[in-house]
């Protein structure tokens, strides 16, 4: 066989000190489920005491689950959802837990079409309206082969997604539904103002509270990951503790310890080294924090992207930045199609929503009213690369 890239690399792999730092990446991935959730005994616990009201054929309360992100809420709905299946099918219960995450599912339809399909209705993604597909779920709870009761408890994660787009009607038809439980999963306290009070009525919600992961917590659930995944004795001893501390400082996000831990090792193997070590971490973390604002920039419409560009001019040119003279740097920019002054002040808030800017009012004395001072929060040259690739 002629040379061949792929096959050059793994015996390039093979050969490296590296080779020895992993034994199995899945553990951690962000989909993976380890089969026990330790410090989130009480919420799971918790979500089974509404929820085994199913075993006796009686409709669960609804449920929501809230906490900041990476907290344990989808892990833990999925561990629930995989021992209710369990005990159902060993008594014998027609029972159905549909797992739908509304970042992928985002208007009503949408995720009505995915319920009736995922319970064997032959109905399309769209062209429907809205009354024919909501017969058609109900009709599901009419009618059913087994002469049983059926009885869906539907998971809607992400929930703050769609609340925000198509309004709270998904909420309503579920709940509006006989036999149908939901629970919901949010990343705010305040999920509910987003609904209308006859919703917030049917919905009836019990609630349940994830609180972020302290240090500690986050050190247990390394370590139980980082058996699956690396090898013995490759991790320094500082490490899964210097993740969990760094972790913990970002609002007790585990998924960002996982993050952590996965992309130290990523950087051990590029380096040929045969352990991982706290520069690893450090340095893990930097790159992570490039990823994201990389991210985050290049999926920024385009107007926001042009008024990052003035703010990346003004700074190089080491000037104090007010909203006037960013405005005028954007419409240098844009010629014909800036917007208006005002929208402006919408773009400036969302940048700084997301931590790329920061805007500080200061005032310049008796009569000359108050500033808007703007400044860059991101590596400069960081911004400049992304802004140019795109
Ligand atoms: N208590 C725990 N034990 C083990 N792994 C956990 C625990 N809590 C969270 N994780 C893991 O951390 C990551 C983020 O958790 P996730 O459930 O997605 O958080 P959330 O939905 O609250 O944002 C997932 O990979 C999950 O498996
Ligand atoms: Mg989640």
């Amino acid at each position: 066989m002629e040379s061949n890239i792929f096959v050059d690399i793994k015996k390039e792999q093979n050969e490296s000190l590296g080779k020895n730092i992993f034994k199995d990446k899945t553990p951690l991935d962000h989909k993976f489920l380890p089969e026990k959730l330790v410090h989130r005994e009480d919420q799971i616990r918790e979500i089974a005491k509404y929820w085994v009201d199913a075993l006796d054929e009686v409709t669960p309360s609804n449920v929501t689950l809230y906490g900041k992100t990476g907290t344990g809420k989808t892990a833990a709905s999925k561990f629930a959802r995989e021992q209710l299946i369990d005990a159902a099918r060993n008594e014998n219960v027609f029972v159905k837990v549909e797992y739908i995450r509304c970042t992928d599912y985002t208007t009503e339809y949408q995720v009505l079409a995915q319920l009736c399909q995922k319970l064997g209705r032959d109905v399309p993604n769209r062209g429907w309206t809205k009354g024919e597909i909501v017969n058609t779920f109900r009709d599901i709870f009419k009618t059913n082969a087994f002469g049983k009761k059926l009885i869906l408890i539907v998971i809607l994660d992400e929930i703050d997604i769609l609340l925000g787009k198509d309004g709270d009607g998904i909420l309503y038809t579920l709940t509006r539904t006989d036999n149908v439980s939901v629970l919901s999963i949010s990343n705010y306290l305040d999920f509910k103002n987003l609904i209308k009070a006859r919703v917030t009525s049917s919905l009836n919600d019990r609630e349940i509270v994830f609180p972020p992961y302290g240090a500690n917590q986050l050190s247990d659930i390394l370590s139980e990951r980082a058996e699956l995944a690396f090898n013995e004795d490759v991790l320094e001893k500082d490490v899964i503790p210097l993740c969990s501390a760094m972790a913990a400082k970002e609002e007790g996000d585990a998924r960002y310890a996982l993050d952590l831990l996965k992309n130290a090792g990523e950087l051990a193997v590029d380096e040929d080294s045969d352990k991982v070590n706290s520069d690893h971490v450090r340095r893990a973390k930097d790159r992570i924090e490039h990823n994201k604002v990389t991210e985050i920039i290049q999926t920024l419409p385009s107007q926001q992207q042009r008024l990052l560009e003035a703010v990346l001019n003004l700074t190089k040119q080491d000037e104090e930045i007010t909203s006037g003279k960013l405005y005028d740097e954007y419409k240098d920019l844009s010629k014909k199609d800036a917007v208006t002054y005002r929208r402006i002040f919408d773009f400036i808030n969302d940048l700084e929503l997301l931590g790329i800017i920061s805007t500080n009012t200061i005032s310049r004395g008796r009569g000359k009213g108050r500033t808007n001072i703007i400044k860059l929060q991101c590596d400069e040259v960081l911004l400049e690369t992304t802004l140019f690739s795109i």
